[in-house]
This record gives C-alpha cells, structure tokens and sequence, in this order.
C-alpha cells in the first residue's frame, strides 16, 4: 500500500435545526471567549435565514461583528476589507455562515487577522507561516465541502480564481444543519449538488495523493449524493433528502481535501471567473465532456464508480465506464439547468481564451488521470460549447 496522509477537521456536529442553539454550542467550544466574527453574505442575512442563529449568539453573551458582504466568488478587496474590520473589532472568533464563497472568506480572516501576512503572500500551496484564530464552519449549500476543506478559493484581479491551500484552513469545527439549506431554490441545489458529486468523482482518480479513505469517503459520498440529488430538487422541504445531500457534500469535501480536484475544476474556473456563473453550474456544463477524455485512463475507476450508482452494473468495465458518463449527463438534464456553454451566453469565440485561462490552474491539472494541453482543453470546451 502507498503511504498517506489523511487530514480532515477534529469536531463535526451533525444535527437538524441545530443553528437555533449555535450561541450555547460555541459556548461549550470556546468557555472564556466572547467576541465573534460571523462572515455570511447579503441575501443569507436579509433572508432572515441566519436570524435565530444570530438571535441565539447574542443570547448567550457573543459580541458578533457581522460581515455580510461577501458576494459569490469572493474578489480578494472583500477579504482584504473584511479583515481590517475584524481586526479593529478584536475577533477572538470567527463563524463561516454561509455557502462556500462565505466560508472560505472566514478561513482567510481566520489566519489574515492574527497574522503578518498578506493575503498575496499566502496564495499557492502550504504558503502560511502563522496559525489562526479559532475557526467553525457552518454551510447552508450542500456543495463545497468547505466545511471541512483546507482551501479557499479567491478572485484575483479582475477574472481569475486563486487558491490557498494550507492544513491551518481546516476548522476546529463544522457544525452541519440541514434546516438551513431547506430554502435553496431548485437551481442552487442542483449546481451546489453536483459541485459535491465531482468533489467525489475527481478525488477517486487523484493521480497523486488518492487513499483508501478518500475512497471510501468519496464512494459514500457519491453513493449518497446521486440517490437525492434529484428529490431535494423536486421537494426542497424533504428533509432526509437535505440532511442526505448535506452529509454526503461533507464526505465528498473530506475526500478531496486529501486527494485533490483536477481538469473538471481547472476548466469550470475560467468559465466561473469570466462569465460570472454559480461554480457548480460551471463544473456540470464541463463534466461529461472531462470524463469522455479521461476515460481510457480512468477506465477502472469510473467503472467502480458505476457500480456505487447504477443498480445493474455487470458488464465489462469500458461499458460501464461510459455508461457511468451517460448517467451523470442523464441526471444533469434531469436537473433542468442549463448544459451547453452556448447556453449561458458564452459564443465560440471565447472559447480559446477559456483554454488558455484553463492552463493556469496547473496546481489542478497535475491531478488529472490524463495530461491535458491547451489544444485539449480547447477541444473539451468545443465539445461542452
Ligand atoms: N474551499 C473549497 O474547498 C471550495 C470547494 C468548491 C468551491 N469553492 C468555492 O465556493 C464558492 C461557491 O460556493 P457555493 O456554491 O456554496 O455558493 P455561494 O456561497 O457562492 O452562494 C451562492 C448563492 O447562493 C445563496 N445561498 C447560499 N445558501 C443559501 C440558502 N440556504 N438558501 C438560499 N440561498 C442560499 C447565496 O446567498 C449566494 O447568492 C466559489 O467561490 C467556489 O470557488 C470552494
Ligand atoms: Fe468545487
């Protein structure tokens, strides 16, 4: 067996409703501290769905400095800002509320507030040199897994998405309450949904740090993630349907948090950061295209991963490989997004720029099972357009 490593966060806390207790929960993690920084964004806060958490923190002696301006696909000005206001504020605390773009947001506070470096400096892999602040994560998407990853994804500039990868953005705790993501509308759902199934599927063919726990994680995941995904979309208020989707996201971020995302991720991001669409809607209008060329690489894994999600799978394995394709295509459809590049306003002509913008985000590409050149990503997007 090849030796690993496998980190994920030391504190889960899994529980319907949950978010109406959260000042007596952080109370009991953090005895003798009082001064809370909650990071969400404008519609969660007006929303009034983040009202009876805020209502219980102040019932029970938090002082919450509230930043509610992250918007999605956090430009680096938002954390910059947020910082200095933290900072000011004397944070002891600080509270991710919110989908990924709010958490990752909070991870970055975390280490930029105690810290003497700047959010430049930090940006690549294992770039932090500090610790951080006392850090809990609570989601309201059941997408990213940010909960319980150890990046955060920025907007640098004016169009490119930036990570920082470092073990101190792993919290001290997720607290998961599925009654927070009741509301999301079918879209939403459906975009975050499948951002956690190719968390799963893109963690099992991690050309270099792949394990038998972010397999197995990753296979549950998917497992759980594929049976619901389509009844929290129908019926947003079937609460195994959520509670499901919410567990299965976690999974799905502790598996790749250890064995990362590769040319899925890498080709969703320059859609992402120059068209300005959900992450998740960026990764499902690539993801049938990416596994049609990795497939002869990832002939093996992908027809694994047909049998955790299709009832009859004895087949051989390339069969069940492009069946495997075929069915994650099926569900998108089902999904009702949208599914061809031309769709969401994107013209053929911008597609070698989306190619040569791909390029950059080499620290994803070298976990694909296949190298991927300009010319191919050229040709994914062609087939995706
Ligand atoms: N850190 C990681 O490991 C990781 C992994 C994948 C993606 N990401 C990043 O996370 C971001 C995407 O996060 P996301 O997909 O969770 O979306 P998001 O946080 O960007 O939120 C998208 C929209 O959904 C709304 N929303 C959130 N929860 C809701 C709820 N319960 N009800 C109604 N509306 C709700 C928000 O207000 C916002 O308008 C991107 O920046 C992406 O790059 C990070
Ligand atoms: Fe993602």
């Amino acid at each position: 067996m090849n030796a690993f490593r496998f980190q994920t966060v030391p504190t889960l806390v899994v529980e319907y409703g949950v978010a109406r207790r959260l000042g007596v929960l952080l109370r009991e993690q953090y005895p003798g501290l009082s001064r809370l920084c909650v990071v969400t964004d404008g519609f969660l806060r007006r929303s009034g769905l983040i009202d009876p958490a805020l209502a219980d923190l102040e019932a029970n002696g938090w002082q919450v400095t509230l930043i509610d301006d992250v918007i999605a696909d956090p430009p680096e000005q938002i954390v910059v800002d947020a910082a200095s206001r933290a900072r000011s504020a004397g944070v002891e605390v600080v509270l991710g509320l919110g989908g990924g773009s709010s958490m990752d947001v909070a991870k970055l506070l975390a280490v930029l507030v105690p810290g003497t470096q700047t959010l430049q400096q930090i940006y690549g892999v294992k770039q932090i040199t500090g610790g951080r602040l006392p850090l809990v994560q609570m989601p309201t998407t059941a997408g990213t897994g940010s909960e319980v990853t150890a990046v955060s994804i920025v907007t640098t500039g004016a169009k490119t998405k930036t990570g920082v990868v470092a073990p101190q953005l792993l919290a001290d705790l997720a607290i998961l309450d599925a009654e927070l993501t009741t509301g999301l509308p079918r879209a939403a759902t459906a975009a975050t949904g499948i951002d956690a199934m190719v968390h799963a599927i893109e963690a099992c063919t991690s050309a270099h740090l792949k394990n038998p726990v972010s397999d197995m994680l990753a296979q549950q995941a998917l497992r759980l993630l594929s049976r619901h995904l389509l009844r929290a979309c129908d019926n947003g208020a079937d609460r195994e349907a959520r509670e499901t989707m919410l567990l299965g996201a976690m999974f799905a971020g502790q598996a790749f948090a250890n064995a990362p995302v590769a040319a899925v991720h890498a080709l969703a991001y320059p859609i992402g950061g120059i068209f300005h669409l959900p992450h998740g809607l960026s990764n499902a209008l690539v993801l049938p295209h990416v596994l049609r060329f990795n497939v002869a690489e990832a002939v093996d894994v992908y027809a694994q991963l047909a049998r955790v999600v299709l009832p009859e799978a004895d087949r051989n394995p390339r069969e069940l490989a492009d069946r495997f394709i075929d069915y994650l295509e099926s569900m998108i459809k089902a999904t009702g997004i949208p599914r061809r590049l031309r769709d969401v306003g994107i013209g053929e002509a911008d597609l070698p720029r989306l190619a040569q913008d791909a390029m950059l985000q080499t620290r994803l590409l070298v976990n694909n099972p296949r190298p991927v050149t300009e010319a191919d990503a050229l040709a994914i997007y062609r087939a995706a357009y």
